[in-house]
């Protein structure tokens, strides 16, 4: 397709992709983002442009926001990560306001200078405890502790080889590391060992890092663990695995699939995010050697060259570790759990797929852009903000609306999700048929 679209639906801004202006190309770097502008305006002056909504309260089970444009909406948000709903705890606030008293509201330095405080030195001894590992060191987002573990460890000369629907994150600390980076099919063991077999074959002498996710975040699905990180052992890789989105939220004890899996201390490098069940911005990397925890701090520019986290931050991440790991945490996890299932099998009655299985991620089905669009500008219209994911975020033509469920949701909340996006979805087809027929009919 042209970039350019002037058909009826490109007007409208139903078709193009962010993908076709990945790569701008002239002399003028001011220039650049035109040709995206362009087609981003046609979108947002015709509503089809969810993205980059604020917030005008608290991002809870309800939530009152405005668009890119300062349009209002309000209705039930299945749109922030909170998966365990501790954000609103009043624990976590009032661990917050204390942290304010005694710290103040700024770490004031990297880790390796001053930024630590006595709760961010007790944050990463908790979270090694937890996963088993004998160390954590911290960073100042999740993004930067999975590109910083790579780019820490990971040199010219080695290799990555990594599962196809990485996270960026991770698919940019492998670009910046070597350009030995080899893709296998999504959770496709017997693509990984032959990626292994045919490096292996060749360098004997140079480090190779595996790395997957623990659960996936726009698929929801998970890799066999323990099989990759004994296929690492046989090939003398290294595995690294991102638990952004199970961590704290999936398994009895909220250790994620790590911790379903029986693989407690058992994986080689284990990174994660605070961003979606740890009530924080913030994220971490957990290792068994003292070494390379030591290594990292001063060798993985994202935490290195990088203002450490506050202690308002770390002092409710450290409460949100604790709740987690308490009675309280195993009965949100349980809640969320049936929150999950009684949405996927709702979506299912009403004939919608969704991805992959049970997490706090249930992601419907839609596939064509053009329809994810106009159901997106109709859902808060219905008293419905959910998350429209199309290009970069999964690949084109596989649109889909991403759920995020909390322990806060009722089951009135699901109903009402349920019922509003059957009824776009049904509408946005009936409009696409009818635009195709009349299309159809001018051509003829
Ligand atoms: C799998 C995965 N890893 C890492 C990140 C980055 O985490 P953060 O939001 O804390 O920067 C995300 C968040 O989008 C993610 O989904």
């Amino acid at each position: 397709m042209s970039i350019i679209d002037t058909s009826d639906a490109g007007r409208s801004g139903l078709t193009g992709s962010a993908r076709d202006f990945r790569v701008p190309g002239g002399p003028d770097l001011l220039g650049r983002g035109d040709g995206f502008f362009a087609w981003q305006q046609t979108r947002r002056q015709n509503g089809y442009w969810p993205f980059s909504r604020s917030t005008e309260t608290r991002p809870g089970t309800a939530c009152r926001a405005r668009d890119d444009s300062g349009n209002p909406m309000e209705g039930v948000n299945f749109s922030s990560q909170d998966y365990l709903s501790l954000a609103a705890h009043p624990e976590i606030a009032e661990v917050a306001t204390d942290a304010v008293k005694r710290f103040g509201v700024h770490s004031a330095g990297s880790a390796v200078l001053v930024g630590n405080t006595a709760s961010s030195v007790a944050l990463e001894r908790r979270i090694a405890d937890f996963l088993e590992m004998e160390q954590a060191v911290l960073y100042p987002t999740g993004w930067a502790a999975g590109y910083g573990v790579i780019r820490g460890l990971v040199r010219s000369a080695d290799h990555i080889v990594m599962d196809a629907l990485s996270h960026t994150c991770l698919q940019e600390g492998a670009s910046a590391s070597t350009q030995n980076i080899s893709l296998f099919r999504h959770l496709d063991l017997d693509h990984c060992r032959s990626k292994l077999q045919a490096i292996r074959a060749k360098d004997a002498r140079n480090g190779v890092m595996v790395i997957t996710e623990g659960l996936f975040s726009m698929d929801s699905d998970t890799p066999d663990l323990a099989a990759l990180q004994a296929l690492c052992n046989e090939y003398s890789a290294t595995l690294m695995v991102d638990v952004a989105h199970d961590l704290g939220a999936l398994g009895t004890e909220g250790r994620g699939h790590i911790g379903i899996q029986g693989m407690l201390g058992k994986v080689d490098l284990v990174m994660g995010s605070f961003s979606k069940t740890f009530a924080s911005n913030g994220g971490f990397v957990a290792t068994n050697r003292r070494a390379i925890k030591e290594y990292l701090r001063y060798y993985s520019p994202s935490t290195t060259f990088s203002n450490a986290l506050s202690p308002v931050q770390t002092a409710v991440i450290g409460k949100a570790f604790e709740i987690v790991a308490s009675a309280e945490g195993k009965m949100l996890r349980e809640k969320l759990m049936r929150n999950v299932v009684s949405l996927r099998r709702q979506f299912g009655e009403q004939g919608l797929d969704v991805y992959g299985d049970p997490s706090a991620i249930v992601c419907a089905k839609v596939g064509a852009e053009s329809i994810a669009r106009m159901v997106s500008r109709r859902l808060p219209t219905l008293g419905l903000l959910a998350n429209l994911v199309e290009y970069p975020a999964v690949a084109k033509g596989a649109a889909r609306f991403r759920l995020q469920v909390m322990a806060g949701h009722s089951e009135e909340n699901i109903r009402h999700a349920v019922k509003a996006i059957k009824l776009a979805v049904d509408e946005a087809r009936i409009m696409a048929a009818v635009r195709e027929a009349r299309s159809r009919a001018m051509a003829a």
